[in-house]
């Protein structure tokens, strides 16, 4: 799981946008969903363009990573390199957001990051980011590290 820009302001930033969970709670429901269906999940965050593309490259290289979720919060709309990092993935990648993208600003509403992953899930609120978890359990098999 990567959080990108501002997405460490959870629960203080925008509460009526996007909800009173912080992130280390929502780190921890996603933990111990995962724990529930057998898979273990490691959240990252960062406010760096270039970070969150480390983040990115470090999950290709890893053993044992059988899916990505990504929220590349305000990056979503702008990042063409992170488009491209998310390209070169080999595992399946779910792009999630709290809010709905549709409903909000115009420039809200093109996603370039989410023409390279798999799916995308939005407008839920954290029930965006455990349906994706969901679906990369029910869909991926990893070999025991
Ligand atoms: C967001 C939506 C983005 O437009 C915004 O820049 C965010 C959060 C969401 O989860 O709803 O920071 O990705």
């Amino acid at each position: 799981m990567i959080h990108g820009p501002n997405l460490d302001l959870l629960g203080q930033r925008e509460p009526a946008v996007y909800g009173n969970t912080t992130l280390p709670e929502l780190d921890a429901q996603l933990v111990a969903l995962g724990d529930s269906l057998g898979v273990q999940v490691r959240a990252y965050q960062t406010n760096g363009e270039g970070a969150f593309i480390d983040l990115l490259h470090t999950a290709r290289a890893a053993r044992g990573v059988a899916g990505v979720i990504v929220n590349p919060a305000g990056y979503t709309h702008t990042s063409v390199a992170i488009t491209d990092a998310l390209r070169a993935l080999d595992v399946p990648v779910v792009e999630v957001h709290l809010s709905n993208l549709y409903a909000r600003e115009q420039f809200r509403h093109e996603s370039l990051t989410g023409v390279a992953c798999r799916g995308v899930i939005m407008g839920l609120g954290p029930d965006s980011y455990f349906l994706a978890l969901r679906h990369l359990v029910a869909s991926t098999s990893v070999e025991p590290a």
